[in-house]
C-alpha cells in the first residue's frame, strides 16, 4: 500500500477477496444503497460474518438522482447545501468516515470529541451526524429537545455494538445481584459497577444511569475505570471485551480476575466462586474491524521497517496491543504522528479511510495500514456522499429524514451515564 491511494482507489482494486473469515469488496465503496433496503445486513467488509439483530433499522430507498449522480455533483451539491442551511446545521464527522465525508464536516473527532461538539451546539437546530447509529443515539441525549439528530444512512449501524443487548444484560445483572447482594463494603463500595462503552445502543447507556454506572469512550476507559471502582468492588464492561481487558490490564488488574461473560449461558459460562473473585467481568463482544489485526502482522513491520513506531487502537486484542509501541483512541493516534518532529515510519492498527488520510495529511512519514487487505469498517462507509447530499437537501425542502431519536425514558437514565463520564477526572 503507498502513502498516495485514496481509499477508494485501493478498494477498487479488491475483487471480493476473503481474507480473516471476512469479505471485503468494492461495491461497498460505490454504491452502499444496493445492501441497504435489503434484508438487514452488515454488507461486505469486516462485519460480513457478524450477525445483525432483527431490529436492526433499515434504511429506505435513497432517490435515484443521489445515486447516479457523479461524485464532484454530490460535493457541489453539497456546498451549496451547507451554504443554504448555514448555522442552523451542523455535520459531525468520525476519523473513520471517507474523504469525500470529511471535506464537509464542521467537526472530525473521535467519539468522544464528536459527543462534546453535539453538546455544545445548541443553536443549531440539526446535527447531521456522519458516523454510525451509538453516536447519533448520543448527540441525540445531549442535545436539546429543540434539536434534531440526523444518521444520513440508517444501515450504519457498529457489529460490537449489536453483540450487546438490554435483555441479555439485564440477565447478566439479575444473576450478578443474587451471586454479590447488595452489601457495601468497608470504602462504601457497592459490589459491582456496570460500565459501558460508547459504542452500545441509548437502551445499555440508560441502564448504567440507572444502575449507578458510567460511559466510557477508548479515549478516557482508564478515568472511568478508576471512577467506578471508588465506588464499586467489580466492575462489568460492555460490549468490548478487548478494550475491558486492555485497561484493566494496563492498571495492573490479574487477568484471572477478568472473566469473561458470554451471553445466554447461565453465569455467562463461569462458576461462582470465579464470579466472587472477579474484578472486572468482559462482555464477550469484539470490533470486527480491529479482530484483523495481529501479532504476526506487526512482527512482519518490524522486519521490514526497523525501527517502525507501531500504534494500536485499544479495540484490538490484547496480543496485538502487547505487541505494538504505544495504543489509544483514534485522536491519540492522530495526535501522536503529528507531534513526530523526525520523518518516521507508523504501522497504524485502525481503521483504514483515517490511516490513509494521515498518510495523505503528512507526507514526511510513512504511515501504513498494519492490516495488509484494504477491509474498512463496513457501516462507517455507509455514509455515501449522496445520502449526505439527500438529507441536506431534504432540510432546505422542510423535511426531516433519517432522524434519530431516542425515547426520553431511556434517554433521561442514559444522559445521566453519559453527563457522568463527562464530568469524570483523571485521578
Ligand atoms: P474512537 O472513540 O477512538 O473514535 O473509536 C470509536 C470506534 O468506533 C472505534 O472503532
Ligand atoms: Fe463499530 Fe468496529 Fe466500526 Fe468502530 S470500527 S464503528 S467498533 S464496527
Amino acid at each position: 500500500m503507498t502513502n498516495k491511494a485514496s481509499v477508494d482507489e485501493l478498494i477498487q482494486l479488491i475483487v471480493r477477496e476473503p481474507s480473516a473469515g471476512s469479505t471485503c469488496s468494492s461495491s461497498l465503496a460505490q454504491g452502499p444503497w444496493e445492501f441497504d433496503t435489503a434484508t438487514p445486513n452488515y454488507g461486505p467488509g469486516a462485519s460480513s460474518e457478524d450477525v445483525i439483530p432483527a431490529s436492526s433499522p433499515i434504511q429506505g430507498v435513497l432517490p435515484d438522482e443521489y445515486k447516479t449522480a457523479s461524485v464532484e455533483e454530490l460535493h457541489e451539491r453539497i456546498v451549496a447545501a451547507k451554504q443554504t442551511l448555514g448555522d442552523s446545521v451542523i455535520i459531525l464527522g468520525h476519523f473513520y468516515q471517507r474523504d469525500e465525508i470529511v471535506v464537509h464536516a464542521d467537526y472530525l473527532g473521535d467519539s468522544f470529541q464528536l459527543a462534546k461538539a453535539a453538546q455544545a451546539h445548541p443553536d443549531a437546530k440539526a446535527i447531521v451526524f456522519c458516523g454510525v447509529h451509538f453516536m447519533a443515539e448520543t448527540a441525540d441525549i445531549l442535545s436539546t429537545p429543540e434539536q434534531v439528530v440526523i444518521l444520513p444512512n440508517l444501515a450504519a449501524g457498529c457489529s460490537m455494538a449489536d453483540m450487546a443487548d438490554i435483555d441479555s444484560v439485564n440477565e447478566c445483572w439479575e444473576q450478578l445481584e443474587e451471586i454479590y447482594g447488595t452489601e457495601v463494603d468497608e470504602s462504601g463500595r457497592v459490589p459491582i459497577i456496570p460500565v459501558t462503552y460508547m459504542n452500545s445502543s441509548a437502551a445499555l447507556k440508560s441502564f448504567c444511569g440507572e444502575h449507578g454506572g458510567i460511559v466510557c469512550t477508548s479515549s478516557n476507559a482508564e478515568t472511568v475505570l478508576k471512577w467506578a471502582f471508588e465506588r464499586g468492588q467489580r466492575v462489568l464492561f460492555f460490549p468490548d471485551q478487548h478494550l475491558g481487558r486492555n485497561t484493566a490490564k494496563a492498571m495492573g488488574i490479574p487477568l484471572e480476575n477478568m472473566p469473561m461473560w458470554q451471553g445466554r449461558k447461565p453465569l455467562g459460562g463461569n462458576d461462582e466462586q470465579t464470579l466472587k473473585d472477579a474484578q472486572v467481568i468482559l462482555w464477550n463482544g469484539f470490533c470486527s474491524v480491529h479482530k484483523r489485526f495481529n501479532v504476526a502482522q506487526i512482527e512482519k513491520a518490524r522486519i521490514d521497517f526497523p525501527g517502525v513506531r507501531v500504534i494500536v487502537h485499544p479495540e484490538c486484542p490484547m496480543p496485538v496491543v502487547d505487541a505494538a509501541d504505544e495504543y489509544g483512541s483514534t485522536d491519540y493516534i492522530r495526535k501522536a504522528i503529528a507531534a513526530a518532529t523526525e520523518p518516521t515510519t507508523f504501522a497504524i492498527g485502525t481503521e483504514v479511510n483515517m490511516v490513509q488520510r494521515l498518510a495523505a495529511q503528512y507526507p514526511q512519514h510513512t504511515i501504513f495500514c498494519l492490516d495488509p487487505v484494504v477491509c474498512p469498517c463496513s457501516t462507517m462507509y455507509r455514509i455515501h456522499p449522496g445520502y449526505l447530499a439527500w438529507v441536506l437537501e431534504s432540510l432546505i425542502a422542510g423535511n426531516v429524514v433519517n432522524q434519530i431519536s431516542v425515547d426520553e425514558q431511556v434517554a433521561q437514565n442514559a444522559r445521566v451515564a453519559l453527563e457522568r463520564m463527562l464530568a469524570a477526572k483523571p485521578l
